[in-house]
C-alpha cells in the first residue's frame, strides 16, 4: 500500500503548482507541507537553530513532526533533514511543540509526545551531537493527561526547570512548573499561573523568562472572549509581568496584555541570543486563517525575529531584528516633507514585494485625522489588499486586509496609539506577510497577505485634510 507520505510527493510533483510570489525571502516558510509553532530555539556551535511543527504529508494540519533549519545570522536559512518523527509509543500520534537546551555540550530538545489518538500527552526528550541527527530518549514527564504540553525549559541557579502548558480540573488555563537537576528525573514545583474565568481554558505554549530584573510569562490562552478591539483573533499571544525567583510564586504586576496586534501571530518561543539579546519568533498564523498558499503547496510561515526589551512602566518593547538591515538595498528616498493632498492617493512604488517601509510623520505638520499606507491595485477600498490605516479621531492605528479572490473577507486589527505627537511605522513586506512595528518598539501587528501581482503598488491616502509625511524610505530586502 502506498503510504499517504510518499503519495503527496507523488502528486506535488506531478502537477505544476500556481507560481503565486507567496513564498517568503528572509523568513522561514517550509518548501512544501504543512508549518505551525516555532520550536527549539537555540545558538548552537554556531548555528542558530529553528525547529517548526511540521506536517511534511500535505500543506494542513496532521501528523506533527520537527521541521528544521539553521542560519549562521537569523537572515539566510538552510533546511535540515526532519529533526523529530512520530516513532515512539509515546510519540507516535505526534512530536508536539518544545524547547531546546544545551546539556554537556549536547543539543536537547524536549518535546511532547501525543498518543492514543491524541489524548495522552507527555514530556519526551531527544538529544544531537551535530545538531542535525536526533536521537530520542523518551519519556521524562509521564501522565494520562490530555492537556499537557509544550514544555520550556532554562537553567537557573544550579537547576533545570520546565513550564508547561495545562489546564486545571475546571477547565481554564494553567501553567505547571517542574525542575531537575539533570534534565533527566523531574519534580512538580506546583502551578506558576493560573487564569481567572475570563482568561481561556487552556493556556499554551507557555514561555518564562528574565528581562531587565523583572519575569516575563508569555501564555497563549485558547477561550478569551473578544472584548472590543481587543482578542480579535480565535487564540492570542499575550503576556503578564512579574517578579519570581526559584522557589518563589510568580506575583504578576502587570496583568495580561497581546504581544502583537495583528491577524496572524501565536505560539510565539523566545530564546537568548550569544549576546545576551532575547530574540522571538512566532508562526505568522491562526487556526482560522485560510492559508491559500496550500494550492502551492506548502502553508504557514513564521514571523521576523524580534528583539524584546521591556520600558521602564512594564510594557515589552518589540523591535525587528537589527541584523535585518543587512539586507537593504535602497529603492527609494523622499529627501524632502512629501504632501499628500485632501482625498488624494500619491502612488508610491509598483511590485513591493519583499521590502521594507519606513515612514515617519510629525502630525502636527498634518490636518488629515485619517490616512493609510496601501498595498492594493489602485483603491483599497474598491481593489482589496491590505492597508494600514491611521485614525486620529480614535487614537488607534489598524491593519486590515481583503483578499475576496482567496476568501479572506474584509477585517481589521489595531492598536491603541498616542497620535498627538510622532508617528513612526517600520513595514516589513516579504511575499505573503506584512508586520508593522509601531514607533520603535511601542507595538506590533502581522498579518499574512495575499497579493496577485496587480496588488502590489504602495500608495499613501489622505482623508479630510492633508499629510505631510517627514521621512519616507523604501529598500529591498
Ligand atoms: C499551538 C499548538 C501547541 C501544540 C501544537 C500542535 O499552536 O496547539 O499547543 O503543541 O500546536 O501542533
Amino acid at each position: 500500500m502506498l503510504r499517504p507520505v510518499l503519495y503527496a510527493v507523488f502528486i506535488s510533483s506531478a502537477i505544476a503548482l500556481p507560481e503565486t510570489g507567496w513564498y517568503p525571502k528572509y523568513h522561514i516558510a517550509p518548501q512544501h507541507g504543512w508549518m505551525n509553532d516555532p520550536n527549539g530555539l537555540i545558538y548552537f556551535q554556531g548555528f542558530y537553530h529553528v525547529f517548526w511543527q511540521y506536517n511534511p504529508a500535505a500543506p494542513q494540519w496532521g501528523l506533527m513532526h520537527w521541521g528544521h533549519a539553521r542560519s549562521p545570522d537569523l537572515l539566510t536559512w538552510e533546511h535540515l533533514p526532519i529533526a523529530l518523527a512520530p516513532s515512539l509509543p509515546g510519540d507516535i500520534d505526534g512530536a508536539f511543540s518544545g524547547s531546546a537546551v544545551l546539556l554537556n555540550e549536547t543539543l536537547t530538545l524536549i518535546y511532547t509526545g501525543v498518543s492514543e489518538n491524541g489524548t495522552r500527552q507527555v514530556q519526551m526528550v531527544a538529544t544531537s551531537q551535530d545538531g542535525v541527527a536526533f536521537e530520542k530518549l523518551g519519556v521524562v514527564i509521564g501522565g494520562n493527561e490530555s492537556n499537557f504540553r509544550d514544555p520550556k525549559a532554562w537553567w537557573q541557579d544550579g537547576s533545570w526547570y520546565v513550564v508547561i502548558g495545562a489546564q486545571t480540573a475546571d477547565e481554564r488555563g494553567q501553567v505547571s512548573l517542574y525542575s531537575s537537576p539533570d534534565f533527566f528525573n523531574w519534580t512538580p514545583q506546583g502551578v506558576l499561573a493560573q487564569a481567572d474565568p475570563s482568561l481561556g481554558y487552556m493556556w499554551e505554549c507557555p514561555d518564562f523568562f528574565s528581562l531587565e530584573g523583572k519575569q516575563v510569562l508569555v501564555v497563549n490562552p485558547q477561550g478569551i472572549q473578544s472584548k472590543g478591539e481587543d482578542f480579535q483573533n480565535l487564540f492570542q499571544t499575550g503576556y503578564f509581568v512579574g517578579s519570581w525567583a526559584p522557589g518563589g510564586n510568580f506575583a504578576v504586576e502587570r496583568g495580561f496584555r497581546e504581544l502583537d496586534h495583528g491577524h496572524d501571530f501565536y505560539a510565539s518561543q523566545t530564546f537568548e541570543a550569544p549576546d545576551g539579546r532575547r530574540l522571538e519568533i512566532g508562526w505568522l498564523g491562526m487556526w482560522e486563517s485560510q492559508f491559500p498558499e496550500n494550492a502551492s503547496g506548502w502553508a504557514g510561515m513564521l514571523s521576523l525575529p524580534r528583539e524584546l526589551t521591556l520600558s521602564d512602566q512594564g510594557d515589552l518593547e518589540v523591535r525587528p531584528l537589527r541584523e535585518i538591515q543587512s539586507l537593504r538595498t535602497e529603492r527609494l528616498e523622499v529627501p524632502q516633507t512629501l504632501h499628500i493632498a485632501p482625498g488624494g492617493g500619491v502612488a508610491i512604488l509598483q511590485n513591493i514585494s519583499h521590502s521594507e517601509v519606513a515612514l515617519d510623520f510629525k502630525l502636527h505638520n498634518s490636518s488629515s485625522n485619517s490616512f493609510a499606507i496601501q498595498l492594493t491595485k489602485e483603491s483599497f477600498e474598491r481593489d482589496g489588499g491590505a492597508q494600514v490605516h491611521v485614525d486620529r479621531n480614535c487614537s488607534r492605528v489598524f491593519l486590515e486586509r481583503h483578499y475576496p479572490a482567496y476568501n479572506i473577507t474584509r477585517s481589521s486589527r489595531s492598536v491603541a496609539v498616542n497620535l498627538t505627537g510622532n508617528l513612526s511605522l517600520d513595514i516589513f513586506i516579504d511575499g505573503s506577510s506584512m508586520e508593522v512595528f509601531v514607533n520603535d518598539g511601542q507595538a506590533v501587528m502581522s498579518s499574512r497577505i495575499y497579493p496577485d501581482a496587480e496588488l502590489r503598488t504602495f500608495l499613501i491616502t489622505a482623508q479630510n485634510g492633508s499629510v505631510a509625511v517627514d521621512r519616507l524610505k523604501v529598500w529591498d530586502l
